[in-house]
């Protein structure tokens, strides 16, 4: 098994690259199935669930090609199965991201039920009801979602409203209505810019949307969709976590092909918590001046406010600031795994219900400690980078899934960190 060890104390400095949205790029990869012709994908980030999603799209036929510069060509043409198996999407519930595309196009989707997490139920009841309202046929038999375009296979354009803004909830209902006959609304849609990056996509494959970026999304079905060039946005979640990392080692860093725009509700936490931050067109830099953050309160909630994928970086943040910060989760709800391993690394966080309450100190020190999820393993990392001594994170590869070259991104901004197998 591998771990990251990381000895801590080393101020952060220099400048990193940001790889594209993980977020962004499963949904466009999975609109490929969507095209006649072929799709070319650029500035996709080299992480595990891509290559998961690439060999989902495999198994069906989708041929897919890797050229030199890391974009991917995908061709459905010999597409003969529109089965997403249990292997695949219980390593990955992003999987459920090809039932739009698969029933809008060939009519037919047989995708394996992703079960709970360690973040919490996750249900997918907003996806199936979309693709009901749209004419499908859906029984969950034998642990599989099945569902059946009505007569003529083709969906029907529908009204949906969302009782909850579901992030993958909205993209796949998105690209289902993308083909169906006529025109759907889709209310209390999910706003997030992943999510305006696959309606962008889609409207670059010849989809027909108004709204986009609103909570309204107005879809007029065309027929066919062909194929496009298209670059994955930068992963908002990744930039947070290097500005975290930054904050909490009291560096400077800065974060270069990302995008400012998208991050204001994560932006306007840490110049709270006393950084200076400044931007350009494409990069952010951070600076502490050497300085302890201040706490600060924090609420996740859909997009524009906080997100929930930075909640537990802002845990560890907290866990070393001055001063005492309340972090509420409103989006899932198991989502503070990480506090008990922070507790271990001397962390003081109390939690009651979907609330934490973290009281910061001027050290953490170095423990081995255990990744439960994505967001939860970058939490000790950020963690690991400030405490005394040397921390062990076992479980990577959660954060193999989310986060690309992790280690060496953080080398080269001089934390002391290697992967180490056993
Ligand atoms: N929900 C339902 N019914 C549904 C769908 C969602 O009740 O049919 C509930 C969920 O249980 C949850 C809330 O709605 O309480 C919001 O969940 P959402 O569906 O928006 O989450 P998701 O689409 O499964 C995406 C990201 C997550 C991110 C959330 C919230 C992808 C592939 N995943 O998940 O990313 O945390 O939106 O922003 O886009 C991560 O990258 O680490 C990650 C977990």
């Amino acid at each position: 098994m591998e771990k990251l060890r990381i000895v801590g104390g080393n101020r952060l400095q220099g400048e990193v690259r940001i790889s594209g949205a993980k977020n962004s790029a499963l949904p466009i990869l999975a609109a490929t199935l969507l095209a006649e012709g072929v799709m070319r994908v650029g500035n996709l980030p080299h992480l595990h669930d891509i290559t998961t999603m690439l060999e989902l799209l495999g198994c069906m036929g989708v041929e897919v090609a890797i050229n030199e510069d890391m974009s991917v060509e995908t061709d459905c043409r010999n597409v003969h199965s529109q089965v997403a198996p249990y292997d695949l999407v219980r390593t990955m519930r992003a999987s459920i991201l090809v039932l739009g595309p698969l029933l809008a196009r060939y009519g037919v989707a047989e995708v394996s039920l992703p079960g709970g997490c360690a973040i919490g139920s996750r249900p997918v009841d907003l996806h199936l009801r979309g693709m009901e309202a749209m004419g499908a046929q859906v029984e969950v038999l034998d642990g599989y979602i099945r569902a059946t375009a009505p007569e003529g296979g083709r969906l029907r354009g529908a009204h949906i409203f969302l009782d909850t803004p579901t992030v993958t909830g909205t993209e796949n209902i998105l690209m289902a209505a993308a083909l169906a006959d006529g025109r759907s609304v889709i209310e209390n849609a999910a706003r997030e810019p992943e999510v305006v990056d696959l309606a962008n996509c889609l409207v670059a494959m010849g989809a027909k949307i108004q709204g986009i970026g609103s909570d309204t999304l107005i879809v007029d079905g065309v027929e066919t969709l062909h194929g496009c060039h298209f670059h994955v946005l930068p992963d908002r979640i990744e930039t947070g976590t290097y500005l975290v990392a930054a904050a909490v080692t009291g560096g400077k860093v800065r974060c270069r092909d990302t995008d400012p725009a998208i991050m204001d509700a994560v932006l306007v936490k840490l110049r709270e918590a006393g950084a200076l931050i400044t931007t350009g067109p494409d990069w952010i830099e951070l600076d502490m001046t050497g300085r302890r953050p201040k706490a600060v309160n924090i609420r996740t909630a859909p997009h524009p406010a906080f997100p929930t994928d930075m909640q537990a970086q802002f845990v560890v943040l907290n866990a070393v600031a001055e001063g005492v910060g309340t972090v509420i989760e409103t989006i899932f709800e198991n989502r503070f795994m990480h506090a008990p391993e922070l507790v271990r690394m001397g962390a003081e966080i109390h939690v009651e219900g979907n609330t934490a309450i973290i009281t910061g100190k001027s050290r953490l020190n170095g423990a081995p400690v255990m990744a439960t999820d994505l967001r939860a393993s970058a939490s000790l990392v950020l963690a690991a980078l400030v405490a005394d001594g040397t921390t062990d994170v076992n479980r990577i590869y959660h954060i193999d899934r989310g986060y690309e070259c992790i280690e060496e991104k953080f080398q080269q901004l001089g934390a002391n960190i290697r992967r180490v197998t056993g």
